[in-house]
């Protein structure tokens, strides 16, 4: 016999040996503990991700999101934190920046340049500006200096953000989250308690389709959406008061009906609420009468409404 037939005959036999029983079908050998083994590594993966509790102190964690950029969701945020405060002096609110590549909340909330002091336990403490705490990368890194983390090094800066910070005591800790459905988004969802998440969007197609996609992975991790803000909705004229749909009419209406969601507030596209961010002087505290910022403590109601009563604290 050649070398080879002989090869063939000796690996026939062990085939037929391995595949022998109905047991274990892959021929995978090894002895007859094999299902609690594996029952073993399904408990150890489980382990090995990061363990979901609620951020001491906290009561509700509130996710701005979206599925596509620039749509607002950080002007959202910051006016709704804001739109809280002064609907409500007493409750005490935070403001957590999870956009790691590309921090606003600084500039935003006029901290730019400020650093958050250690306490002896080593934790970071919020920086406070209109009486909200506020945390951020951009606190940590230079806000010019690009931000080259990937994966991991995402999940790891969240987990620090939320864990050595020290936030509490908070009613509401409003988090103004990156655009999509990535690594942010499943890290805090695997992370923490969440109280309920907003869909920022625009009336234009292309910016509906991704809300879409987001309240859907929203529900997929059991985070329940508390519905729609329509941002830069309708453009009125400053000089002849006309008033133009940029961005399309009413887009937003048809999807939270698909998606059984309610369109909680519609915010205008005005010049006003863009200079103000820019300018680190939000319009809910520098122009608190005008009609932009009592939209947004309308759509600050209609959240702390929605939001289911237990709460998440442990003291
Ligand atoms: N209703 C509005 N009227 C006028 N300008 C607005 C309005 N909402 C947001 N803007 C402006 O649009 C730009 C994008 O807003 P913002 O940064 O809040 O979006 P974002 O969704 O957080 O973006 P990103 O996806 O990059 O994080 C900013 O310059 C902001 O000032
Ligand atoms: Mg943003
Ligand atoms: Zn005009």
């Amino acid at each position: 016999m050649s070398r080879f037939a002989n090869f063939i005959a000796r690996s026939r036999l062990q085939t037929r040996r391995i595949f022998s029983t109905h047991e274990n079908p892959f021929g995978i050998s090894g002895n007859s503990k094999e299902p609690s083994t594996l029952k073993n590594k399904a408990q150890q993966i489980r382990k090995g991700l990061p363990k979901k509790w609620p951020i001491a102190g906290v009561e509700h964690v509130i996710l701005v999101a979206s599925g596509k950029g620039g749509v607002g969701k950080s002007t959202t945020a910051v006016n709704l934190a804001l739109g809280i405060a002064a609907n409500e002096p007493s409750k005490s609110i935070g403001l957590l920046d999870a956009d790691i590549y590309g921090p606003s909340i600084p500039r935003m909330m006029n901290l730019v340049g400020q650093q958050p002091q250690i306490t002896q336990q080593k934790l970071m403490k919020p920086l406070i500006n209109f009486g909200i705490s506020c945390m951020s990368m951009g606190f940590l890194v230079d806000e010019k200096s690009p931000i080259v983390w990937r994966g991991l090094m995402v999940m790891s800066a969240i987990e620090k953000l939320i864990r050595q910070v020290t936030w509490g005591p908070l009613d509401y800790l409003i988090v103004d989250m990156p655009p999509g459905t990535g690594d942010t988004q499943l890290s805090i969802s695997q992370l923490i308690p969440v109280s309920g998440a907003l869909i920022v969007t625009t009336p234009q197609d292309i910016a509906l389709l991704d809300a879409r996609k987001g309240t859907e992975m929203f529900r997929k991790v059991d985070i329940p959406v508390l519905g729609i803000v329509q941002n830069m909705s309708v453009f009125e004229c400053p000089n002849c008061h006309h008033k133009t749909h940029i961005f399309g009419d009413d887009g937003a209406r048809n999807i939270a009906k698909e998606m059984n969601l309610e369109v909680l507030v519609n915010i205008p596209l005005h010049m006003s609420i863009r200079e103000t961010s820019d300018m680190g002087k939000p319009i809910t505290v520098s122009q608190p009468q005008s009609s932009q910022a009592m939209a947004y403590r309308d759509l600050a109601e209609c959240v702390v409404n929605k939001i289911p009563n237990t709460k998440n604290t442990v003291r």
